[in-house]
This record gives C-alpha cells, sequence and structure tokens, in this order.
C-alpha cells in the first residue's frame, strides 16, 4: 500500500506535465524500485492499422544523457514489440542468449553503437484499463551494489510495479491526451489566425474595389456635367438634398448612402442628347424638347447594365415622372415611380428654382419654398410630387437652404 501511495504521490505531485517528463519520472522510478542500470519507456502510436512504439523516455547510468528519439514496429520480432502485442512480461536473464523457441530477438545494434553491454531484461505493459496497452517498460541490468555482473529480474520486481500499473498508464494516457489537446489548440489557433488575415485581405479589397467604383462614379457624373452648360455644382447639391430626404424618410442608411452616390448620376443621359438642343438658349420647341426629355432614357440605357448602378439607372429614367402620372417618360403615377426617383425629382427641381438659367434668374430660398408648396404656371406641387415627401421637405426646409450655401456655385 504504502508503495502505491508512493508513486501516486509522486504522480500527482505536478498534475500538468509533458508526457515526457512524466515518463521520465515514472522510468526513475521503476529503475529504482528494482536496481536497473538503464530503462526505455514506449508508448502505442497509431495512424490508422500502423502502430509502432516510440521511444519518450531512455536512461543509463553507465552512458551520457542522450534524447530517446527512435522507434520500432509493433511486432513479435523484438523484445518490447512482442510484449506489446501480448501484453506478456518477459524475463530475460541474458539478451544474447534468448531461445529459439521465442519469436523475438534482442537486436544489439544500440550495445554495438555505445559500448554498453546488455544483460538482464524485465519488459513489461503499461495499460490505461484492463486489456489496453498504451505502452512497454523496458529495464535493462539489475545492479546489486558492488556486484560487476547484472542480475536477473525476479517476479518480485514485476511484483512491485504491478498494482500501480494502471495508474502509471493512465498518468501517461493523461499527458499525451494533453499534449494533443495542446497541440490540436496550436493549430486551430494558427488557422483562425490565417482565415482573420484571409478576411482583412477581402475586406480590403472590396474596399478597394468599392472606391474603384466610386470613382468611376463620380468621374461619370463629371464627364456629363461638362455637356451641360448649366450645372455646376447643380450635381453634388442634389446629392445632398436627396440623401437628407431619404433620412428624414426614415431610410436605410445603405440607403441613403446609396442614393448620395446614385443621384449624381440622375442627368448623365444628357451627354447624349443633341448638342445643338442641350446648349440652345431660350425655350426649346416641341421637336427639341422632344430630344431634350430623352436624356431619360438616354441615362437608363448608359447605366441599366450594372447591378450595382441599379439605383441610378432608375433615378436617370424616372426623376421627371410626376405623382399624378403626368410627368416622362413613362408616365407611371404615385408610387409606381421609384421612391429615389422621386426623392431626387423634389431635390432637382428645388436646386433648379434657386438656379439662374439661361432662360430664367436665380430666385431665394424663400420664393422656392413657396413655388414648392404653393405652385406657379409652370409648377403644380400636388400633381408633381410625393405628398409625404414634400411635407418633409417643407417642414424642414432650412436644413436644405443650408446645402444651397455650402455647395454655392462660385462667381
Ligand atoms: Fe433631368
Amino acid at each position: 500500500v504504502s508503495l502505491v501511495q508512493q508513486f501516486v504521490e509522486f504522480i500527482e505531485q505536478a498534475p500538468i506535465q509533458s508526457l515526457r517528463a512524466v515518463c521520465e519520472r515514472i522510468l526513475a522510478k521503476c529503475r529504482s524500485l528494482t536496481g536497473a542500470e538503464a530503462g526505455t519507456i514506449f508508448i502505442v502510436r497509431r495512424q490508422g492499422r500502423r502502430r509502432w512504439l516510440e521511444a519518450v523516455s531512455a536512461q543509463n547510468d553507465s552512458l551520457p544523457a542522450a534524447d530517446a528519439a527512435f522507434v520500432i514496429p509493433v511486432d513479435e520480432t523484438s523484445i518490447a514489440g512482442y510484449v506489446a502485442v501480448t501484453g506478456e512480461t518477459l524475463f530475460i536473464g541474458d539478451a544474447y542468449h534468448i531461445g529459439p523457441e521465442h519469436s523475438f530477438r534482442f537486436n544489439p545494434g544500440f550495445d554495438r553503437q555505445t559500448g554498453f553491454h546488455t544483460q538482464s531484461i524485465l519488459c513489461f505493459a503499461l495499460s490505461s484499463l484492463p486489456g489496453r496497452i498504451i505502452g512497454v517498460v523496458q529495464l535493462i541490468n539489475r545492479r546489486e551494489p558492488g556486484e560487476r555482473l547484472a542480475r536477473p529480474f525476479l517476479p518480485e520486481h514485476e511484483a512491485m510495479i504491478a498494482p500501480v500499473n494502471h495508474i502509471v498508464g493512465h498518468a501517461i494516457e493523461r499527458a499525451d491526451a494533453m499534449e494533443r489537446i495542446s497541440l490540436q489548440n496550436l493549430t486551430l489557433r494558427e488557422r483562425n489566425r490565417e482565415l482573420r488575415q484571409e478576411r482583412q485581405r477581402v475586406e480590403r479589397l472590396q474596399h478597394e474595389t468599392e472606391r474603384a467604383f466610386r470613382l468611376s462614379v463620380d468621374l461619370l457624373a463629371r464627364a456629363a456635367e461638362l455637356h451641360d452648360a448649366d450645372t455646376g455644382n447643380h450635381i453634388s447639391r442634389v446629392s445632398e438634398y436627396a440623401a437628407l430626404l431619404a433620412r428624414l424618410a426614415r431610410q436605410p442608411k445603405r440607403y441613403c448612402a446609396e442614393i448620395a452616390f446614385s443621384a449624381t448620376l440622375h442627368d448623365v443621359g444628357k451627354m447624349s442628347v443633341d448638342k445643338a438642343v442641350l446648349l440652345k438658349p431660350g425655350r426649346l420647341d416641341e421637336r427639341e424638347l422632344v430630344e431634350m426629355r430623352r436624356h431619360t432614357l438616354y441615362g437608363h440605357a448608359i447605366l441599366r447594365d450594372s447591378e450595382r448602378l441599379g439605383m441610378a439607372a432608375e433615378i436617370a429614367r424616372s426623376h421627371h415622372e410626376q405623382w399624378a402620372g403626368s410627368g416622362y417618360p413613362d408616365g407611371l403615377a404615385g408610387e409606381a415611380i421609384p421612391l429615389s426617383a422621386r426623392v431626387v425629382a423634389i431635390a432637382d427641381v428645388y436646386d433648379a428654382l434657386r438656379s439662374a438659367r439661361p432662360y430664367k434668374a436665380p430666385i431665394d430660398h424663400a420664393q422656392a419654398l413657396a413655388i414648392m408648396t404653393r405652385g406657379d404656371d409652370r409648377l403644380t406641387p400636388a400633381q408633381h410630387f410625393d405628398p409625404h415627401l414634400l411635407s418633409l421637405f417643407v417642414e424642414h426646409h432650412p436644413r436644405f437652404e443650408d446645402i444651397w450655401q455650402r455647395f454655392a456655385d462660385e462667381g
């Protein structure tokens, strides 16, 4: 009992140890109990059907300390292999004279290499549970103090260790499992790190793509501006009004961001309008008006192929539609007109009222607000605008004036 206690205490002293440390301690204890000059602890390793013994601890009082790093197959041709297969304990008096009735042989390679002489061997299996062999302990050369020759090991030596066999086996198995888990954790952590890096790389790419996209939209909007004499900062302001009105209409953040850049392209179709008509000072005749109104269809045609420009395409097409169905090009009415286009319609008209055009003088905010709410000879608010959006515009009208001031045309 005291020996069992000793062993348990010895193993439990440091419950979290590396497999190697556990085996070193166990081997030292086995040797001190039996008087063995040298010894090795092997652990059974498995991969699929293949099994082999890996030496994890080797001690030898006659040789300088060396790392145990060798493997032997689990089969009946070697001493340790035989024990791992059968679970039998072997007492060998002279390693160099093993009877021909045995399948196993002593491998003299180590002795030849080191000049050591192996004589007696005690080799037994380590089990964590009955029948579950997890390793092999091989003890070599039992020495009595002062004697030159090694003595054979005796059954009493095995009997000393047998009661603690499963405790030792358990400790080894636990240490091995801990090592595997920490190795697995390490692998998982590494994999996580790789995934995180990959995600960052994709985000960076998306960001770059988005930047390039915004730049293209901006360039396109600016290019359209060049074909239109009277726009000035009109594009920037319409974008700002539209985003503001979308926010006031409680549209999601994403939608507001989308409408801000999509609105800049509302008149992009003007670059396809006949220059003579586009740049004509004064009122347009019927034929010219028809051509001018085509900018909605031209714009839609320019933008419709890109999924990413879906909102820009619907704005370009429908920003001259009117709530009552009296607009162009499709004569849509009410909510059949896309919300984005209804928003831009208000933004566009307000800005046009404020701006100087070849055929009209600019007016101030109060006058523009009056026309937006009460109308004039050209504009009937109830007919033109989404009444809810118009009411939001009226409620928050000073903020539209602010945008006008911030993006005022120079000169
Ligand atoms: Fe337009």
